[in-house]
């Protein structure tokens, strides 16, 4: 199955950023020199995913709405959803059920951010063939925080628990998912958890169950954070300062994505340049083109 589709979820409380959340959706705080949801964005656009619905709640929609436009600019279509309230991250695929029309699709948390040599070819050739869902791993040191799994020797995923208090490992599950056309059915299925929201793990476990599952775990040359805390928002943007000032590329410039993936051609693209007030980011996008 190849997944043509994917989906941006961009809403929730942003409860752990407060106050930094009392006035903004945290998508669109900066991860530092662009807004955090461009990183999501341009993992999409590396699996080639141009079709792609962005759900956020109703005060934060119109301001994201407002940045990312209808993605002429950069040869992608948006549609945009709303999500009334922060009901789990599988009410995604309710509310978008339409836009899904039982195909594949990719989900990407709003607030994750991936970087890191052969990222493009590992999440493009994923998309390009899988069944059931497949989920990306990653070790970090704070396990409590994040949906946990173990696996076995191939791979094999054996378990799988929402922010457990005792973690049996310490390898995470990102935000980053594919799953096949029976997606919005299964999570029209699911019930909310004692916390009141519908979870993603179930929503995966369903897909475990039926020996539906694969992952790939995403090894030490990547980087994985998300901007969910003021630390990691920190941290993210301390990261992208360090390896933009050294190399002098940007990262998660959906502009050159778009143009380097041939999603537009260099006139066009010469022609966008030139309407962009004068700013470091138009001074790096021209360079690329000459
Ligand atoms: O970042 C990876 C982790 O994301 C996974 O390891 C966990 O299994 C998964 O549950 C999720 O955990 P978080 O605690 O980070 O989820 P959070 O509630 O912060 O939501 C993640 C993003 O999704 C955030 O940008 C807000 C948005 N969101 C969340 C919910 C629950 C929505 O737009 N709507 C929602 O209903």
């Amino acid at each position: 199955m190849k997944i043509e589709k994917g989906i941006i979820l961009a809403g929730g409380s942003g409860s752990r950023l407060y106050p930094l959340t009392l006035a903004s959706n945290k998508q669109l705080l900066p991860i530092y020199d662009k807004p955090v949801i461009y990183y999501p964005l341009t993992t999409l656009m590396l699996a080639r995913i141009r079709d792609i619905l962005i759900i956020s709640s109703p005060r934060d929609l119109p301001s994201i709405k407002a940045l990312l436009g209808n993605g002429d600019n950069i040869g992608v279509h948006f549609e945009y959803a709303i999500q009334e309230s922060p009901n789990g991250l599988p009410e995604a695929f309710i509310l978008g059920e339409k836009f899904i029309s039982n195909q594949s699709v990719a989900m990407i948390l709003g607030d994750n951010f991936f970087h890191g040599q052969g990222l493009s070819a590992t999440v493009y050739n994923t998309a390009q063939d899988f069944s059931g869902a497949h989920i990306f791993t990653y070790t970090v040191e704070d396990p409590q925080r994040y949906g946990i799994v173990t696996l076995d020797a191939d791979q094999k995923v054996l378990s799988l628990e929402e922010k457990p208090k005792n973690p049996q490992s310490n390898i995470a599950v990102t935000g980053l998912y594919y799953f096949d056309g029976t997606v919005s059915a299964r999570s029209k299925n699911l019930s909310p958890s004692l916390r009141g929201e519908l979870e993603i793990v179930d929503l995966i476990k369903s897909y475990m169950d039926e020996g539906q599952l694969t992952a790939t775990q995403l090894g030490r040359g990547y980087v994985w954070l998300d901007a969910g805390t003021p630390k990691s928002l920190l941290d993210a943007s301390q990261y992208v300062e360090v390896i933009q000032s050294r190399q002098g590329h940007i990262i998660a410039c959906p502009e050159e994505v778009a143009w380097r993936m041939g999603f537009i051609d260099s006139e066009y693209f010469e022609k966008f340049i030139r309407s962009l007030p004068n700013s470091k980011y138009k001074e790096y996008l021209a360079r690329l083109i000459q």
